[in-house]
């Protein structure tokens, strides 16, 4: 039986766009072979939407993506927009859409590849077998608590503002979703916090101790985050499912994505309780190398491949493209950012080609 999916795609700005073309390409083509039929529709976010029409989320965007399947966003930013007042800046179109679908679940692999282990800056005795799962939580902390700014004082000194908050109910749902997580994986539970030093932190620890109870299968540890930075470029095989409030997250998964050589190669999903889920790479829109046909397509194709397998239930398809992504790699194709001696250097649309190939 044809399925049909209605996608939104918002490219975004950067290496944007680029990246974006081979992900339809290679979703087209897993399609056509599983009777799989998506209505893709485009949408401007970011730098772009700002440029067009002088705000970076705009309500035309955030309708079309509450009424698809899935959302499917390339990358966000550039020199360009970063002078911008805060209100207008592209970052924050990016946290008003996960605001708006409420995608408090931001799940970001980290996997080495072991035809890219090479490409990692740590040792291979290290990093070889190293496979995480940093589960981040996405719209609360202090990325959104109240209150937040910059205000004057008495003596009319500027103080700037930000709130660390989580209520019970935000740190049990993401718990929730870690613990089931760390279920599908190697049932190991690491909750990241501060709880040596902020009350926020406390109560996350409070309620993780407690929610592990309904997950006896699920082995649960607590670590402080200062400890977690290190231990991840120590031996970051300890690892297995990582759950954090959103600002510890931002930071551990970008370096637990490093760890696997090339931040061009991660892919992430975020997910609400219902509703479209977000799928984009860990990676941002590169403006040094956008229009050079340079980028690395595979962390979006991997993006894809993530909305098929969480977003829209369609694991054969996923696991069709994560295949195609593996044969090309062992075939030696390589864009610059993971290129190495004796491999063949490709730029993103041939890289496309190969997926393609690949994948008949
Ligand atoms: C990320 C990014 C974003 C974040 C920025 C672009 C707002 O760093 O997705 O990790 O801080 O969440
Ligand atoms: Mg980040």
């Amino acid at each position: 039986m044809t399925q049909h999916y209605r996608i939104t795609l918002l490219p975004g700005d950067g290496i944007g766009p680029e990246i974006m073309a081979v992900a339809v390409k290679v979703m087209q083509v897993v399609g056509q072979h599983l009777n799989l039929i998506f209505e893709f529709q485009e949408a401007l976010i970011g730098g772009a939407a700002i440029d067009a029409t002088g705000e970076p989320l705009p309500a035309k965007t955030l309708d079309l993506c509450k009424s698809s399947d899935a959302v499917l966003l390339a990358a966000i930013g550039g020199y360009k927009w970063d002078t911008l007042p805060r209100h207008l800046r592209p970052e924050t179109g990016l946290l008003g859409l996960r605001a708006g679908l409420e995608l408090f679940a931001n799940l970001r692999p980290a996997k080495i590849l072991p035809q890219l282990i090479d490409a990692s800056s740590l040792k291979r005795e290290v990093v070889e077998g190293v496979d995480i799962m940093v589960v981040r939580e996405l719209t609360g902390g202090i990325y959104f608590g109240q209150p937040k700014g910059v205000f004057a004082t008495e003596t009319g000194e500027k103080r700037g503002v930000n709130t660390m908050a989580y209520t019970e109910s935000e740190i049990d749902r993401i718990g929730r979703v870690a613990f089931e997580t760390a279920r599908k994986r190697r049932k190991q539970l690491c909750s990241v916090d501060k709880a040596n030093v902020l009350e926020v932190s406390q109560l996350w620890r409070d309620r993780l101790t407690a929610l592990a109870s309904e997950y006896p299968d699920v082995e649960l540890s607590h670590m402080y985050v200062d400890n977690a930075a290190m231990q991840l470029v120590r031996n970051p095989r300890q690892f297995d499912t990582i759950v954090t409030g959103n600002l510890f997250g931002d930071i551990l998964s970008d370096e637990a994505a490093m760890l696997t050589g090339s931040i061009g190669m991660l892919p992430s999903a975020s997910l609400g309780a219902s509703g479209p889920g977000l799928f984009e790479p860990v990676h941002g829109s590169a403006p040094d190398i956008a229009g050079q046909d340079k980028a690395n397509p595979l962390a979006q194709v991997l993006s894809a491949a993530m909305m098929l397998r969480y977003g829209l239930n369609q694991p054969e398809a996923a696991d069709r493209i994560e295949q195609a992504v593996m044969k090309v790699l062992d075939e030696g194709k390589r864009t610059g950012d993971i290129m190495s001696d004796g491999m063949t250097l490709l730029g993103c649309q041939a890289m496309g080609e190969a997926l393609v190939q690949a994948l008949d």
